[in-house]
Parts: structure tokens; sequence; C-alpha cells
């Protein structure tokens, strides 16, 4: 093993830092992500002192050179690949890793070692090959981790189920100040610059629950709105909470943007520029599943009639959008391309439409965006795909839908489904209610829970199981889980059946 003092000296010449010999600089765990035939990233962030209050996590001005060794045993008997990176003070010591030439639908183990420390060892895996016939993938998705809110048992609860891929489906993290009477607080004000967010970046990736789940397996994630701002939309806040000027309202999205991306397992082309980073991508898992995830919430317009549940006409005016154009052209692109048997669209926000008895719609998710979910169905329909399947999060329960050609006529074709998951821990605890709310005026909506959780989806050629999985309790630590509900879809027959 490299000695510590020579491995920085030798590395990287005039770099001299001066690290606290036995500080761990391990302590955010490690990460994978992005999946492909022959990559995936590695993600760390060395920290001594994760919750430091300049963002740095007690690391000093210097960059800092990290190995990294992939191997397919977790003993690390033969090393696959290997090689050395620069953690650097500019992106807060993060490191994202592309580790290439691997062996396509293989399990791998990975690790890093930085001054002599070893970290924790990540379990992932490489997408199968492109045209490989897949038996079977378990993939897990989930979203909405408010730190206050309760404890991540629900991730530890996902770790333990060692799937092959983690869907993330935003509000990674809660930008609020600490509420009182919360299961646990957060550090520090409403975060609003650089050092904030990392800091509470710093606070979450602590969290031995959330280590865990990044650990067991390759996420992919997209963002949402608490990641930066409660219910922004592009450039525009929906209030003015906290008042900002438009400069330190800019130079928020910057900064929550760019510590979003140094605390993912990212690709480098999501590394933000400006107050933009590239979310939308598109990646497979053999002739089984095409996963298109979107991003819904940098390009689209302003909520309608000020956003919130509301009777809105102007929901439904044809030029409002909720991807932008060159997002959902990209979108249209994929699903004509027929590449899998299910065209998996992982998002953000409520896709099916939902209007109470009263005519209200929520406005934040795409009942404020009507036309472009009209578009958007009709899209698939047209270019023939075959098993659109649309994962959501946001709306802290889970729901399983129906989605129909026409959301007014009850007897209009169904055209697809989409599963919800429920929050990890948004909410609190919740109730054992399974009543679908507004479920008389929207037929279409077939389950609800009121429960933390996750969803699983057991993808075969022939059908997705769908399992919901919720979370006794999340005010104490390691309640158990039990699955709440299932649906199954089947290949080519659009909609849910009831399992
Ligand atoms: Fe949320």
């Amino acid at each position: 093993m490299v000695n510590r003092r020579t491995f920085v000296l030798g590395g990287l010449g005039a770099v001299i830092t001066t690290p606290r010999r036995d500080a761990d600089p391990f302590t955010l765990g490690v990460a994978s992500g992005e999946p492909a035939p022959d990559s995936v990233v590695l993600w760390t962030r060395l920290a001594t002192d994760p919750i430091a209050a300049d963002g740095h996590g007690g690391m000093a001005r210097a960059d800092v050179p990290v190995e990294w060794q992939v191997s397919a045993t977790a003993s690390f008997a033969r090393v696959t690949a290997s090689g050395t990176a620069v953690a650097r003070y500019d992106e807060a010591h993060s490191v994202h890793v592309v580790a290439g030439g691997l062996a396509p639908g293989r399990e791998y183990y990975y690790r890093f070692r930085s001054r002599g420390r070893l970290s924790p060892v990540g379990r992932t895996r490489t997408a199968p090959a492109t045209d490989a016939a897949v038996r079977d993938l378990v993939l897990l998705f989930a979203t909405c981790a408010n730190f206050e809110a309760g404890y991540f048992t629900a991730y530890r609860r996902m770790a333990d189920e060692r799937p092959d891929l983690i869907l993330h489906l935003g509000d990674y993290i809660y930008e609020g100040g600490p509420k009182p009477g919360h299961v646990r607080l957060h550090l520090g004000p409403e975060i609003l610059t650089l050092a904030d967010y990392r800091r509470r970046y710093g606070q979450y990736k602590v969290d031995p629950d959330l280590q865990a789940a990044h650990a067991a397996a390759p996420w992919v994630v997209v963002s949402d709105d608490h990641d930066v701002e409660d219910d922004y939309a592009g450039g525009h806040r929906l209030d003015d909470i906290p008042p900002l000027t438009a400069a330190q309202w800019t130079t928020r999205r910057t900064a929550a943007y760019q510590a979003y991306y140094e605390h993912l397992p990212l690709r480098p082309m999501s590394k933000p520029a400006g107050t933009s980073m590239q979310l939308y991508r598109r990646f497979g898992w053999g002739r089984l599943a095409t996963f298109h995830m979107l991003d819904t919430r940098q390009y689209r317009d302003p909520q309608a009639c000020g956003g919130h549940w509301k009777v809105c006409a102007d929901a439904a005016l044809p030029g409002r959008t909720m991807t932008g154009s060159a997002q959902e052209k990209w979108l249209f692109d994929g699903l004509a391309q027929h590449r899998a048997t299910w065209d998996v669209i992982g998002q953000q926000v409520f896709f099916a439409g939902q209007l109470d008895s009263h005519g209200r719609g929520n406005m934040d998710a795409w009942d404020g965006y009507r036309a472009a979910r009209d578009r958007l169905q009709r899209g698939w329909v047209e270019r023939g795909v075959r098993n659109p399947v649309v994962l959501s999060g946001d709306i802290h329960t889970a729901w399983a839908n129906n989605l129909k050609l026409d959301y007014a006529d009850p007897g209009s074709a169904t055209i697809g489904a989409e599963l919800i998951c429920t929050s990890i821990t948004s909410r609190g605890n919740g109730t054992a209610a399974t009543a679908v709310p507004t479920a008389d005026v929207n037929p279409h909506l077939k389950f609800y829970s009121d429960r933390r959780g996750y969803t699983r989806a057991h993808v075969t050629p022939g059908r997705i199981t769908a399992d919901f999985r919720g979370v006794d309790a999340v005010s104490v630590r390691n309640s158990p889980i039990r699955t709440l509900g299932s649906f199954a879809i089947l290949d080519g027959r659009p909609g849910l059946q009831r399992l």
C-alpha cells in the first residue's frame, strides 16, 4: 500500500496538504450510478467534518488524489479496473469516476483509497448489452427524503433488497430551515448559498441508511423542486419566500445544481453550466427496457393560475410546456425507436389526470400542463409504443393509475400505466388509509397508500409486477417493511391488473 505522504507528494507534485492523520475522509460513503453496458459512475466525496459551516467538509484548500478499484468480488482478489482521480477543492472534494472497460450485465464491487484510508465497499452493476435478451430486472424507485420528517429506514430496506437498479425521482434533500417538533432537525437556516447546500448534503449523506442504499446498487437520479427551492419552475419562483433579488435567485439556483451534481453519481455530461444542468437522458436495459429520464423542473412554464390546487382554464392552454420543446422532441425521438419491450418514463410529478369534484387540479403536476400531457400521450400512441409506463414521485403518497386518452371520458381508451412511489419520509408516519382520494370522479386511479416507503418493480419480458412497499413508521428507527398492494402490467395490454 502506498504511504500516504509519498502518495500525496508523488502524485500531485507541488500540492501540499496537511491532513489530520487519523481523520477518516470517507464519512459520506460511496455511491455508483448511470449503468451502461461497459461502464458505471463511481462517486465519493472526501470530508473529515461533513457539516463544516464553509461547506468544505473540513478539507484544506488543496486537491487530493483518490485511488479507485473495481472488482468482480467483494474481496477484491482480482482487480478488474483501477485508476486515480483527483478530488478537487473547487468541487468540494467530490469524485465522479467513469469506470470503463467493464463487461455488460455484471455485478461489480468498488472502493476508494485516499490518505491511506480505505472507503466502504459498494456494490454495483453494469447494464446488459444493448441487444441482450434479459430475463428480469429488479428495480426500486423512491423520492422525497425530508431528513426532518423521519428516519431513512425505507432507504435501509431498499438496500436489504439488493436490487439491480435504483431510480431516485427528486427531493433528495429539502431546502428549509429547522422546524421544531420534527423527528430530527436541519442544521442551519434555509439554504441559499453553495456553502449552505454542501453542508446540507453533508448532513444528509452521513446518514447510515442512505449510505447503505447507495452502496447496494447503481442509482439513476433526477432532481425536483426541493433540491433547489419549493415549487420553482425554470427561472421562475412561485413565491418570493424568502425574498430574493433576481441575482440572489440566480446564485441560489446555480449553487443548488452545483451541489446536486457534486453529491450524486452523475456522468460528467450532467455537470452544471451556470444555471442549467443536463439531466434528461436515456439508458437501456438490453431488449427488456428503455428508460427515458425526464427533467420536468428546468424547462417548464410557470404554474398556471398561481399554482397549488385550482380550478384553472389556463392550465389547458396549448402553448404551455412541462418539458420544453427540445426535451419533448428528444423524448418522441426515443419513443419512436422501439428498442425494448418496455418504455419506462421516469419523471417527477403526478402524471394522470386528477381533477377533484370541484374541478380543481394540482397546478404543479401535469394537470397544470394538460396540453403538454395530451401531446405526450398521443405521441406515444401515434408511434405505436407497445408498453409505456410512467414512474413518478412528488406527492408523498403511493398511487397506481391507468392512463387515459381523455381523462374527462371514463370510456376512453387506457393507453398506459403510472406507478407513483410514496416518499421516503416526507409527510411523516402517515396512516393505514387506502381509500383512493377522488376515485369517485377519477375511476382510473386504482391504488393509494399513505405509508412511507418506495416501489419495487420486477420487470420481465411478459409483465411488470409492482409492489408498493411501506414502513410502519418513520418517527422511530428500524421499522419493518411490508407490501401494501401489488399490481401487474402485462406486455401488450395497457393498464393495471390488480394482484
Ligand atoms: Fe417532496
